[in-house]
């Protein structure tokens, strides 16, 4: 019994000490734009297309390009609109990770209030559309793509579109 005990509190310590020193610490790879070119847009022109694609009748997988093309149909239809809601949730993570910059070299701006909240919109967004995709419910969706146009119209009229770009 003491045995067991002794051999539960090493583990325990191991694991403790394994998520404390082993994991590497989130560091920004990116500008914001960089984030928002790469991730934001791609991802959100995914949901847009909900408004005019059912996405539980996609249209044929183009077999004759590259990787993109050839391996489109491996994950296909609903699940391609749930992907694309989760990274925009993720996405609302990755743009608070404390160090990153904007192109301009301005610090993004995570210390301002409204910050939090436009990120928070995005995430809120993003969990609606989700809601909506594993409900396979089409109208519901292309509902939510408002939601997801709010989110990024308001943070962007803020902080992208106002001189001076980015920090107050
Ligand atoms: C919390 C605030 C915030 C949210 C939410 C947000 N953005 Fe942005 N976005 C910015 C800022 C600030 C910039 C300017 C970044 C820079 O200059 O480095 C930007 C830049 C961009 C750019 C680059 C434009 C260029 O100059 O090439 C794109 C594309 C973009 N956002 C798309 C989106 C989309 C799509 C969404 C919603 C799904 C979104 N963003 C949500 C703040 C936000």
């Amino acid at each position: 019994m003491r045995f067991v005990g002794t051999a539960l509190v090493l583990l325990l310590t191991a694991c403790a000490s394994a998520g404390t020193s082993r994991q590497p610490a989130p560091e920004a790879m990116g500008t914001l734009a960089q984030v928002m070119r790469g991730i934001l847009f791609t991802n959100s022109n995914i949901l847009f297309d909900v408004q005019s694609i059912d996405p539980g009748n996609p249209p044929p997988a183009d077999a004759s390009g590259g990787a993109t093309a050839r391996f489109s149909g491996i994950y296909a239809g609903w699940q391609v609109v749930e992907n694309a809601a989760i990274a925009l949730g993720e996405a609302a993570n990755l743009i608070t990770i404390p160090g990153r910059l904007c192109e301009n070299g301005l610090p993004v701006p995570l210390s301002e209030d409204n910050w939090a909240e436009f990120t928070q919109n995005l995430k809120d967004a993003a969990d609606v559309m989700l809601v909506a995709a594993e409900a396979r419910d089409q109208e519901a969706a292309s509902d939510a793509t408002n939601n997801v146009a709010d989110a990024c119209y308001f943070c962007h009229e803020a902080y992208r579109d106002a001189p001076p770009r980015c920090t107050p």
